[in-house]
């Protein structure tokens, strides 16, 4: 037996057969492990009706196993070798990991499987690889990374969304079955986020048992939890594959992609409280160590409209309302007068900008800007120079019909010529102006994805896209990248490695984004959430919030503004001043803290808290009409017993008060001070607030 500890986690790998099993991922044990009872312990029952051995299910299970589950890797030779049974040839360990190779005699195969654990953050990732050692090629259908999940956990929450309505969470019951999510569209999509959370019916946002599972990858993807009717259970990941995609020539490799998992009990906190800082420590790598800084972003602001003097004049509002960085969207490289041509041209549009984009580079320098720029290298309008000269480096297959999306195609970045093409034209802009971001888009899913031989290379794009980045970035390492997809279609820890942040979505709609960005936080930090303050009337849902609210919500990711703030009235840029110096006062705490998600004092709030150090913030979004005439006080867990906090109320929504003859006594108080254990016991009595109205409290341990 193998046993990997974390801090709080124990995995155990029974490794007495060719192929190794884990028989144990959870709670931390405590005791050294008694090889022999343990093995008694493991010997179930084997019911009558069914086959005379136990069903073991393995790392690596294929057709051969008797578990009748999903098998882990599914191949062919022609129509044989499509039960591998394994070998192991290899095994290797230190404390905090281990590593196998099986290999299949049959066919030749030879799987490496590699976890690792990050102890501190209770966080294990599993690295895996197929090599064809024979003499023969083999078609690989399937390669799911499998892991075995106690039978007592039966409820799953996986996320899905649209564009402008990113990461909804969907919650189903797990019973005799599968359920399975299969992503198609060759990018991460809105639809499929590649993770889930599997728990009980009794987990919620701070109790019960939890794990939580995601997939590094940014493209076709599957996961699925099963449940058979011996009551086995799994969940898998893996890239989704076409048919024919991979084929593994005598001596080729296929390198799958990395899962990520964790277990907590108590519940999604748990997860937020591991899986962040596990991102932190592991994925990002920002140039420096310098604040999130504040962006401004043109495209809300002023869509294609790009007059010099617009663009001066926002740039000098920004600058007044405390903006640090200025990205200038879509619309400035040639022929790019609205969303149906350009794209390809990454060269500036002359007609617009005759000197190119030095005026705006010396005004940027003139308001203490940095300049962003937006490009989406992988894709190609047909009324574009690159068009026009090679129409052959769009995917498609021969002699049929495309849809169009957005009236762009997507451009196969598998070939050297296309990934030369667009590394140039991105490095020479970098190279003639001092740009020190650049936001990445791309907005629409691969279709009919072949290369110019037919063949689908939806894996080999994504690959292709993580060396386009990797190249730009070692070319120009200060420079950092957002992944934009459409809003949030590309999120996931596979580009995160590339990146430094996500554009979450196309809405900036506060209530929208409380929802998104409450999930979002399991799996990512708030620093590289971004997160905008928009117009006053949300551009996609029509909404209008208080700017306290908009504001408010914004603030706890990667700030930013999405607005033409020219158009503010003295008291909104006022308050905007304020509130971005705010931002900056607390981005210390909200960029290395752990975001955990909490329950409200309401059925209708979405409650959060944020801790660094001995501070806490705490922010309350009341979402509809509350359900009672008074809420309930709100009982604040994670803090010190013995300590006593103060409590400053950093943003109060403009309405609160009106359905109140007294607000709660605290409200009133000059001092507010109480102890941690009152304030997680007895809880903090709210004001009655108004729906979609906010409050944001700090508490500092004095
Ligand atoms: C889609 C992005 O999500 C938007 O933020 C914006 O950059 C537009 N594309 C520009 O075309």
């Amino acid at each position: 037996m193998r046993v990997i500890h974390t801090k709080s986690v124990s995995l155990v790998i029974a490794e007495q057969n060719q192929t190794p099993a884990i028989v144990y991922i959870g709670r931390r044990l405590e005791q050294p492990l008694l090889e022999s009872s343990l093995t008694t312990l493991m010997q179930r029952a084997i019911p009558q009706g069914g086959l005379d051995e136990a069903a073991q299910l393995t790392i690596a299970s294929s057709f051969a196993d008797p578990t009748f589950l999903n098998p882990a890797l599914q191949i062919h030779q022609q129509g044989k070798a499509w039960a591998p049974q394994w070998q192991l040839q290899e095994n290797e360990a230190t404390e905090s990991s281990v590593q196998y190779k099986l290999a299949d005699s049959k066919s030749g195969l030879v799987l490496s499987w590699h976890l690792i654990a990050d102890a501190q953050n209770d966080v294990f990732t599993i690295e895996t690889s197929l090599e064809n050692k024979g003499s023969h090629n083999i078609s690989l259908q399937q390669w799911l990374t499998t892991l075995p999940i106690p039978q007592q956990l039966d409820t799953v929450t996986s996320f899905t969304g649209r564009w402008i309505h990113e990461f909804q969470p969907q919650q189903q019951p797990l019973s005799f079955g599968s359920i399975e999510f299969s992503n198609w569209k060759g990018r991460t999509s809105h639809d499929h986020f590649p993770g889930l959370l599997l728990g009980s019916q009794r987990t919620d946002f701070t109790h019960g048992e939890c794990f939580a599972f995601h997939l590094g990858w940014s493209g076709n993807h599957q996961q699925r939890v099963e449940r058979s009717q011996s009551g086995q259970c799994q969940y898998q990941a893996g890239i989704a594959l076409m048919p024919g995609e991979v084929e593994l020539a005598p001596g080729d490799q296929f390198s799958a992609v990395p899962l990520f998992f964790t277990y907590a009990t108590n519940g999604f906190a748990g997860v937020a409280e591991r899986f962040q800082p596990f991102v932190r420590d592991n994925i990002l790598s920002f140039p420096n160590a310098t604040p999130r800084p504040v962006h401004i972003n043109t495209w809300e602001a002023l869509y294609f409209n790009h007059e010099q003097t617009e663009l001066d004049s926002l740039a000098a509002a920004a600058e007044h309302c405390g903006v640090e960085r200025y990205v200038l969207d879509d619309g400035w490289f040639s022929g790019r007068r609205d969303d149906t041509a350009g794209l390809g041209d990454w060269v500036v549009d002359e007609s617009i900008y005759p000197n190119g984009l030095h005026p705006l580079k010396t005004t940027l320098k003139k308001h203490n800007l940095g300049f962003g720029l937006w490009f989406e290298p992988e894709m190609v309008n047909k009324n574009s120079q690159l068009h026009r000269s090679h129409p052959d480096w769009v995917l498609q297959l021969p002699g049929q019909q495309q849809a169009s999306g957005r009236n762009q195609w997507v451009l196969d970045i598998t070939r050297p010529e296309v990934q030369d093409y667009l590394y140039k034209q991105i490095t020479d802009i970098l190279r003639d102006y001092p740009v020190e971001y650049i936001k990445w888009d791309m907005n629409r899913d691969l279709l009919q994805a072949g290369d110019h031989q037919g063949k689908p290379v939806y894996y080999h794009y994504v690959r292709s896209l993580y060396r386009l980045l990797d190249r730009i970035r070692k070319a120009y390492p200060l420079v950092e990248i957002e992944s934009c997809a459409s809003g949030g279609g590309r999120m996931d820890y596979g580009i995160l490695k590339y990146t430094h942040r996500f554009w979450l979505s196309d809405c900036n709609d506060a209530n929208e984004r409380q929802i998104m960005q409450q999930w979002a936080s399991l799996f990512f930090p708030a620093e590289v959430l971004g997160s905008h303050i928009g117009p006053t009337k949300s551009h996609t849902t029509s909404r209008s919030h208080a700017l306290n609210v908009r504001a408010g919500t914004a603030l706890f990711g990667h700030l930013g503004i999405e607005w033409d703030i020219r158009q503010a009235n003295e008291s909104e840029q006022a308050q905007l001043v304020q509130l971005v110096s705010l931002y900056k006062d607390l981005r210390n705490t909200l960029h290395q803290g752990i975001r955990r998600p909490m329950a409200g004092a309401d059925k209708h709030q979405i409650a959060f808290s944020v801790t660094h150090g001995d501070t806490m913030l705490i922010s309350i979004f009341q979402q509809k009409m509350p359900e009672f005439s008074v809420p309930a006080p709100l009982r604040i867990p994670g803090l010190n017993n013995a300590r006593h906090y103060a409590i400053d109320i950093l943003i109060e929504a403009e309405q609160t008060g009106h359905l109140m003859k007294r607000k709660p006594s605290w409200m009133h108080n000059r001092t507010k001070v109480f102890s941690g254990e009152q304030l997680m016991r007895f809880g903090l009595p709210l004001p009655v607030m108004d729906p979609e109205s906010l409050l944001v409290l700090q508490l500092t341990d004095c």
